[in-house]
Formats: structure tokens, sequence, C-alpha cells
């Protein structure tokens, strides 16, 4: 594993250095949530200077369990509005994980599997090791499938909810711990003392389904971009 350690606004345009190598017409596995704003707002910008995204397929990493495409909390609403409109992909290069059944987990592990795999996964961390939906319990075998969320995790995303808990999904499609790790190459971001803890336990603790992220010790390239907080040994 690779650590670059870098200012906070430098984090995005540091991983995007990374992912624009998959472009003209790679495969990106993509995160949403806060961590890699910054990185999606880097490649608008370098498309605005010429890269070329157009080509480029896109597979979300998860979806909430009863919210439609259409919902603007769902993770198909962020994947449309901060990274395919912006960067030009068409609807037809993105696949969000969708319904609810072990066929239709099979169908995006199948989906990937068809455009060749993944080039490069984007991931962030979540506060308790999760990586996707993969909250602790999640080990190296796990493929798509519907998971229940950790009410941490709901907590942690409850502002996106108007902030009432309640609004926020019991249950997540998310790619699986292995399927993650059968990308090419993994980009993890991560900013803030609030993901120190699982950080460190995920660089440099024991290999464990406590800490999903600790699976990513296995991958041959993985290339963490952290600023100091994230980073820090005392959290
Ligand atoms: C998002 C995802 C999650 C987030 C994690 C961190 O698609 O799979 O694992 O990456 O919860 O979220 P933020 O970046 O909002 O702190």
């Amino acid at each position: 594993t690779r650590v670059i350690v870098c200012a906070t606004d430098e984090i995005g345009e540091v991983a995007a250095g990374i992912v624009a190598s998959v472009a003209p017409a790679g495969v990106l596995g993509v995160a949403t949530g806060s961590s890699p704003l910054a990185l999606y707002a880097s490649l608008i910008r370098r498309r605005a200077e010429g890269l070329r995204t157009e080509g480029l397929r896109l597979f979300a990493l998860d979806e909430y369990v009863g919210l439609a495409a259409s919902d603007p909390c769902s993770y198909a609403a962020y994947v449309r509005s901060v990274i395919a409109g912006p960067l030009g992909i068409p609807a037809d290069n993105v696949r969000v994980p969708s319904g609810s059944t072990a066929a239709d987990g099979a169908a995006y592990e199948r989906a990937i599997a068809d455009a060749g795999g993944v080039d490069v996964q984007i991931v962030g961390i979540g506060r308790n090791g999760h990586i996707g939906f993969n909250e602790p319990g999640s080990d190296a075998e796990t493929r798509t499938r519907v998971v229940e969320l950790d009410e941490s995790t709901r907590r942690a995303n409850a502002e996106h909810f108007g902030g009432d808990l309640a609004q926020v999904p019991t249950h997540a499609m998310t790619q699986g711990v292995a399927t993650i790790l059968s990308a090419r190459r993994i980009v993890l971001v991560a900013a803030g003392s609030a993901k120190a803890a699982a950080l460190r336990a995920a660089l440099t603790g024991p290999v464990t389904a406590d800490i999903p992220a600790s699976f990513l010790q296995r991958h041959p390239d993985v290339t963490v971009v952290a600023d100091p907080d994230a980073l820090r040994e005392d959290r």
C-alpha cells in the first residue's frame, strides 16, 4: 500500500491524477459520499482542460435499498449529478447497484465482469472501517449483496436525509469485499480526524472482517491519499 500525505485541499487533485489514467475509455469504480467530491471536481476541471472522459464506464459501489434512482437522496442521483453528467458520460455507461435480491447482486457482478473488470476503484472509508457498505463482519469472500446498515453508518449519513435518522434506509446493496479487491487498482481518499482510527486499523492492524477496509492490505495496488489528520497516530 502506498500512502500519499497531502493537505486536505490537495487530496482531490492528487487522487484525480491517478484516476485520470483510466481516461479516455476505462472502467472506473466510483464511491459516493463526501470524501471523493474534490476528486470528482478535479476530474471535471481536467475535462474542461481537454481530458477525454465521455468514454468512461462507471460502476458505483453501493445504493440504498428502497430508494428509486429518481430519488435525490439515492446514490444513483449522486452518480448522475456529481460524476456522470459533468463528465459527459452517457447514462448507458453508468451502472449503480439496484434491487434487493440475490439475483440482482449476481447481475451486478456479471455486468462488472462483462465490462472487463474495474480498472481503478475509488473508495472512501467509514468511521467503523467499512468500505462500500461492507460493515464490520463482512468477510473477504463477500460479493454484491444486500446488507443491513450499522446504526452508526445511518447516523453518519442522516445529514443527507434532513438530519432525520428515521428517513435513512436500513439496508443497502453493496459490492462485496471480493468485488472491490478484484479491481486492478484502488485509490482510497480520506480526510479528517474522524477517520484516523479506522484508517490506522485498516493500514496497520490485523487483516480482519472486524475492519473490512483492512482487506485492502491484501491488494497489490492500493494508493491511500489522505491528510495529516486522517493519518494521525494518536486518534
Ligand atoms: C460510499 C461508500 C462509503 C463511503 C464512506 C465514507 O459509496 O461506499 O463506504 O465511502 O461511508 O463516507 P464519507 O466520504 O461521506 O465520509
